[in-house]
């Protein structure tokens, strides 16, 4: 039952600011569920979008937001694993799918069944900051740099091949030292000095500081990595990836942003780029996408077996265009910012 009206944040325009105003109450479609949105993890990707950053094609007004927490209040034709009532986090991926509907920061949004998963007795707000990223850091562990699933029995020979994680204390490089070390890798973590602690917790066994002029020469005497994600970097971090990779002979890393304009990498030395959310919409991926959201992520969630990072709840809607302007200007580090749609 949607027994409020619903209001959004509507982005008017690139370059232009949030608008909080109402917004018709979407009906779910085949496959479709429509949830009371609780908690809704804001991610880089969204401020980009409003500045342009990210060029997705988008009709405008539109509603931002991929990931949430919150409340099932109807199903749609062909739900079969979901009914009115259930708590669930989910992934909508409304900006691929350039439908104001499926975005987040509205108080009844549409998701899809496939990508969603039931949290049990999870907060909404840890929920909605572990599935933010953990979808990202799977499918790039598992699919694009080819490392084993996590397991209770890993291979013992996997922690003989170090992994570096760069940027180790954002909430993707959080999610992936876990799986990466729970699948039995050695995993090296670089973040700000200040995240060491958290990022050994998270089950990093080597730590190096970004912000130390040695980390270079710390990093090549670790090596050589075996597999290189840079989960947040910038284009000087990936002239020293470079220079990492050039000592050991070449190799190649893949980062969540690509490699950036101005970046020269040595010879024998590559950087890749994946838009993971593609891995789950891509039909070929079906079993992979079931496993991570019906059998994982709520495994996870319901043995309280993995570490979200900690929450910031900023309040309602109207905290919304807040929220991107903290992340834009790095006003968070190891932390994940929350809204709560339902709250004003
Ligand atoms: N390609 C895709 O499909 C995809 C999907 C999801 C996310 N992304 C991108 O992945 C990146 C991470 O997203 P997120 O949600 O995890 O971000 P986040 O948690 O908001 O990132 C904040 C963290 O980034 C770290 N950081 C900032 N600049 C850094 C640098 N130069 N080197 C290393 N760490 C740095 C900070 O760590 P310290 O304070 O410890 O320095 C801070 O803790 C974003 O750029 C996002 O747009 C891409």
């Amino acid at each position: 039952m949607t027994d409020r009206q619903n209001i959004a944040a509507w982005l008017p325009a690139v370059g232009a600011k949030l608008e909080v105003r109402p917004a018709s109450t979407p009906e779910p479609g085949h496959g479709e569920l429509l949830v009371q949105t609780k908690a809704v993890a804001i991610q880089p990707a969204e401020y980009k979008i409003q500045d342009g950053v990210l060029p997705f094609p988008l009709t405008y007004p539109t509603i931002i937001g991929l990931c949430f927490a919150g409340t099932v209040v109807k199903i749609g034709p062909g739900v079969t694993r979901f009914q009115v009532g259930d708590r669930v986090v989910t992934n909508s991926a409304g900006t691929l799918r350039n439908d104001a509907r499926f975005g987040a920061l509205q108080r009844y949004a549409l998701t899809t069944q496939q990508l969603t998963a039931k949290i049990g007795n999870a907060s909404f707000e840890k929920a909605a900051a572990l599935a933010s990223n953990l979808y990202g850091a799977i499918s790039a562990l598992t699919l694009h740099l080819h490392l084993e699933k996590p397991s209770s029995t890993p291979d013992p020979l996997n922690k003989s091949k170090k992994i570096l994680v760069w940027g180790a204390s954002s909430s993707f490089g959080a999610s992936a030292v876990q799986i990466a070390a729970s699948a039995g890798y050695f995993v090296v973590g670089v973040a700000s000095g200040s995240n060491a602690e958290l990022v050994k917790s998270l089950g990093a066994s080597e730590f190096v500081d970004r912000t130390q002029v040695s980390a270079t020469d710390a990093l090549i005497a670790l090596g050589p990595f075996h597999a290189v994600l840079a989960a947040a970097d910038s284009a000087r971090d990936q002239d020293t990836i470079g220079a990492v990779l050039a000592a050991q002979g070449g190799g190649s890393f893949l980062s969540t942003m690509g490699v950036r304009a101005g970046v020269t990498l040595p010879d024998g030395v590559t950087g890749i780029f994946a838009q993971f959310l593609d891995d789950y919409l891509d039909p070929a991926n079906a079993d992979f996408t079931r496993w991570v959201w019906w059998e994982f992520l709520e495994q996870k969630l319901a043995g309280d077996e993995m570490h979200a990072l900690p929450t910031r709840v900023l309040g309602g809607l109207s905290h919304a265009q807040e929220a991107w302007d903290l992340l834009r200007q790095g006003k968070t580090s190891a932390e994940r910012l929350i809204i709560q749609p339902n709250v004003e």
